[in-house]
């Protein structure tokens, strides 16, 4: 006899909320126009269970009683909320590791003996750092690469939309298995163990926190809190999100963030083809100001 009876079993119900097509168009024009991320014809699924949960922890039935509440006065909180919602925050450490190795290989070599002869400090941004694996690569990466120049003085700015994945990456806290592409010695040197309550956990080293300071940005507000002159821009795998204007414009408002002869450096499914812009294109998704 079978173990099973599939007659007596009793039905799933499909708990979500019906998403019309009016509500779900105006979801994605609010989306587009507080971060130019573009959402195409086909995330209606992605949308209804993202903010199914949103909407019963607000206490709303509808999708329309939700578009109303993002067209309120009361909106930014909301708006804030849903981008968080939509957005992608996938990352990792050493993420697309030849980056990180052209750093060290050909950025750094040529532009430590120029900052010694300027007496200037080196200053590396990541744009869109999501929880902070990029900008904290980064650090460890500087850190090892200055141990022999210990006179530099380096900072490390790191950005993103998200207040919510900017506090996680302040907290810089990462569980065990996420830190995996970090070599055992660097991990020893720049992390702690977590115990008690963070066992399985760990925690990068206040030193190195220190090194990278967290500022808020979309990359369409008009002036961006981050010094001038950066010498390297770390803006990966956020462009794939945006259509070719917002791309043009990002770029462009990024590029007055360069030192003359600094590098934009863009995720290896992202290119700047198809935009104007005044970079020099050195290999795959790297680009310098001239
Ligand atoms: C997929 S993560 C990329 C993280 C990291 N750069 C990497 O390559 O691993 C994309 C990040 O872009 C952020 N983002 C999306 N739209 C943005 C915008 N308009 N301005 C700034 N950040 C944005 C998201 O919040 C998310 O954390």
């Amino acid at each position: 006899m079978s173990k099973f009876s599939v007659f007596n079993l009793p039905l799933i119900s499909n708990q979500e909320t019906p998403l019309s097509a009016d509500a779900y168009r105006a979801i994605v024009d609010l989306v587009y126009e507080h971060s130019r991320i573009k959402l195409g014809n086909d995330k209606q699924a992605l949308l209804s269970s993202r903010l199914g949960k949103r909407l019963r922890h607000l206490g709303l039935t509808s999708f329309d009683e939700y578009c109303a509440l993002l067209r309120s006065h009361r909106a930014q909180d909301e708006i804030d909320e849903l981008i968080d919602l939509i957005s992608t925050n996938h990352t990792r450490f050493y993420r697309e590791p030849d980056h990180f190795q052209f750093l060290t290989d050909k950025i750094l070599p040529t532009l430590i003996p120029q900052l010694i002869a300027k007496r200037s400090n080196l200053r590396i941004w990541s744009a869109a750092s999501s929880s902070g694996e990029e900008p904290y690569t980064l650090a460890i990466v500087l850190s090892e690469f200055l141990r022999a120049h210990p006179t530099i003085d380096w900072q490390i700015w790191a950005s993103d939309i998200s207040k919510t994945i900017l506090d996680a990456a302040k907290k810089g806290i990462y569980r065990m298995d996420t830190v995996e592409p970090v070599p055992p010695d660097l991990l020893k040197r720049y992390f702690q163990k977590g115990v008690g309550s963070q066992a399985g956990n760990c925690r990068v080293k206040p030193e190195l926190r220190d090194k990278v300071q967290y500022e808020r940005v979309n990359l369409f507000q008009n002036e961006y809190p981050i010094p001038l002159k950066q010498h390297v821009i770390f803006c990966r795998n956020v462009m794939i999100y945006f259509d070719i204007p917002s791309r043009e414009l990002a770029v462009k408002r990024l590029t007055r963030h360069l030192a003359p002869g600094g590098f934009l450096i863009v995720g290896h499914s992202e290119s700047l083809m198809g935009i104007q812009h005044n970079l020099k294109s050195v290999r795959q998704g790297v680009y310098q100001l001239p």
